[in-house]
């Protein structure tokens, strides 16, 4: 399906990424996606499930929370068994998906895995996403009920797991898939394969069956843009900040005068620099004001982070690299790796400027967003002190309206794309 000519990318490592950069707002707890689709995948196989539903279930389940961004929503949906405000949730990640072809599929069940079983029959959804809608929510209660006793005494815990959610059969539950349940939890394995040095061993084995669906760099873009989406609602501080990055990065390395397909990748580079975001507490994104030592540190980790998601990706290649080393300087100033001088590809800086440009631009929550002047002064002043890259700011200040437009989404030309997909969000 493919047809870019060096780029070949698995959709199976795509939706592996996406769980291991949105199961980072988990903070403590990063297995939560994985073990729904693995608690889903083994009552599937229970009632039946052919091997591509099998298939099919487990990334469902690795991607159902595509739409939670924030700790407190987090946590309010592992805090309360049946939260009225679930659906928003439901509704951002059915809208993330739906319009991207390759995902599209599970969009509908995403919609409704916080919908009770007997409430389905009136809403405009197939038997099959019906039943697979059900099946994740019943998983993902199983594992909010057990997750406090994961690594202690889950097989003592588990008998009140069960109770609870056989009480909940009907009301809540397929009772079709309640009784499944109640088969396979019977063995210890079952509950065993759920702790988390497993269940990562588990998802990594999931990731090397190929998915015979092969991305084309388009689709990679795409995709990269609903994953930026994602990052950039953690705080409205950070609103479009990575869009408008990979915008003002094509754009730099266009006029740098690098080969189309480069600037595509500098793009793709851009939506995802900051993926590393999703792991950084709510509060320290949104303090306003300096940043203590101990917030600094923890802030300061979010590039490795976005390192981490992004170089299991097999065929992403240098663009991970590119987006990993956005905060790095020439000559090992900046952070976390320190490449030498002729590691930090001409990539790599395009994508450090257009980051300090546009944050520069936008308000944040200890200062508001600066002019045209004040940027550039300040990219100068980054030169001199060995943090940017010289010629990339010469020529980002030599074209600075432009680019200050673009950086604010002010110019037209960038942001229509990106806004035709989340309009109405
Ligand atoms: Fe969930
Ligand atoms: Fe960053
Ligand atoms: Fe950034």
């Amino acid at each position: 399906m493919g047809q870019s000519t060096d780029f070949n990318i698995d959709l199976r490592q795509m939706v592996i990424a996406i769980e291991t950069a949105v199961s980072l707002v988990g903070m403590n707890d990063t297995n939560h996606g994985k073990r729904v689709g693995y608690i889903a995948s083994q009552i599937g196989r229970e009632i039946g499930f052919s091997d591509s539903d099998i298939q099919y279930v487990f990334e469902l389940g690795l991607l159902h929370d595509c739409g939670v961004s924030t700790e407190q929503m987090h946590s309010s949906l592992v805090n309360h068994f049946d939260w009225d405000d679930a659906y928003i949730h439901c509704n951002i990640g059915y809208r993330l998906l739906k319009s991207f072809e390759p995902l599209a599929k599970f969009s509908k069940p995403i919609l409704y895995h916080h919908t009770p079983w007997p409430e389905l029959s009136k809403e405009d959804i197939s038997a099959h996403d019906a039943m697979m809608a059900n099946l994740i929510f019943i998983s993902d209660r199983i594992d909010i009920l057990a997750a406090s006793h994961y690594e202690t005494d889950i097989l003592l815990a588990r008998e009140g797991v069960v109770r609870s959610i056989k009480d909940y059969s009907e009301a809540y539950f397929s009772p079709e898939l309640v009784s499944a349940f109640e088969k396979i939890e019977r063995s210890e394995a079952f509950w065993i394969a759920l702790e988390n040095r497993h269940i990562t061993r588990y998802t990594w084995d999931m990731g090397r069956l190929s998915s015979n669906y092969s991305l084309t760099l388009e689709q990679i873009k795409q995709l990269s843009l609903i994953m930026s989406y994602i990052v950039d609602q953690k705080s409205p501080f950070t609103a479009q900040h990575s869009v408008r990055v990979a915008d003002l990065a094509k754009y730099i390395a266009t006029i740098f005068g690098l080969s189309d397909s480069q600037c595509k990748k500098i793009e793709i580079a851009g939506l995802l620099h900051d993926l590393g975001k999703l792991h950084t507490p709510d509060n320290v994104l949104e303090k306003p004001g300096p940043l203590n030592n101990t917030e600094r540190s923890i802030m300061d980790q979010h590039s490795y982070e976005t390192y981490e998601i992004l170089r299991h990706i097999e065929g992403l290649g240098e663009i991970a690299l590119w987006a990993a080393y956005h905060h790095e300087g020439i000559e090992g100033a900046g952070y976390p790796f320190h490449p030498s001088e002729r590691d930090l590809s001409i990539e790599a800086r395009i994508v450090a400027v257009a980051d300090v440009f546009q944050a520069l631009v936008q308000d944040r929550p200890y200062r508001k967003g600066m002019d045209i002047e004040k940027v550039t002064n300040i990219l100068i002043g980054f030169v001199e002190s060995g943090k940017l890259d010289k010629d990339i700011v010469n020529l980002v200040v030599e074209n600075s309206a432009k680019c200050f437009d673009i950086a604010k989404g002010d110019d037209p030309v960038h942001n229509q794309e990106y806004l035709n997909l989340f309009s109405d969000m």
